[in-house]
């Protein structure tokens, strides 16, 4: 029983160590996948679920602020409330007014705020587009 508490601990530790390493973790881990579904959801009006994305966007950016507030010698904490924090209000706002073009428009500013940020921490080859398609199989993302 202890044994396995802690395996468990070292096991989360061994976790937290990882994804703390790099802000890529954060990225690909949670940025990625709820920048994906915000736009699935906020564009055919699913807006009780792009609420819900566009809040675990933002907490993944105030994460990033806490525990990865520069990376590599980039400041990606003050990027982040530069480039991020402005366009996901403009998102959230949409959202709450019920307008699907005011979303794409500010959908479109926060992906350009994305790319910037990557350039600026000379990762421009890391390239954000609007999803295509749901890659999520298993979980339904548009309005019905
Ligand atoms: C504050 C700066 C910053 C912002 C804002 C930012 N990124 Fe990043 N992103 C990075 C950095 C730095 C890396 C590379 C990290 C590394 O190599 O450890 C990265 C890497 C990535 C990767 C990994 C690519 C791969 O192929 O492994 C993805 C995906 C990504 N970002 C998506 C996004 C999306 C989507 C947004 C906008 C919602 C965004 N990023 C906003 C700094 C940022």
């Amino acid at each position: 029983m202890v044994g396995e508490i802690l395996a468990d601990q070292a096991h989360a530790n061994a976790l937290q160590r990882a994804l703390l390493a790099e802000a890529g973790r954060f990225m690909t881990a949670y940025v990625q996948p709820h920048h994906i579904r915000l736009w699935l959801a906020g564009a055919s009006g699913n807006r009780t679920l792009a609420a819900y994305e566009a809040n675990e966007l933002g907490e993944t950016f105030d994460d990033i602020k806490t525990y990865k507030s520069t990376c590599k010698g980039i400041p990606t904490a003050r990027l982040a409330g530069v480039l991020i924090e402005p366009s996901l209000k403009q998102v959230k706002a949409a959202i709450a007014v019920k307008s699907v073009v005011a979303f794409k428009s500010a959908y479109g500013t926060l992906t350009t705020g994305c790319d910037v940020c990557h350039i600026t921490a000379q990762h421009g080859f890391v390239v954000i587009q609007t999803p295509p398609a749901n890659p999520y199989a298993d979980q339904h993302l548009i309005g019905r």
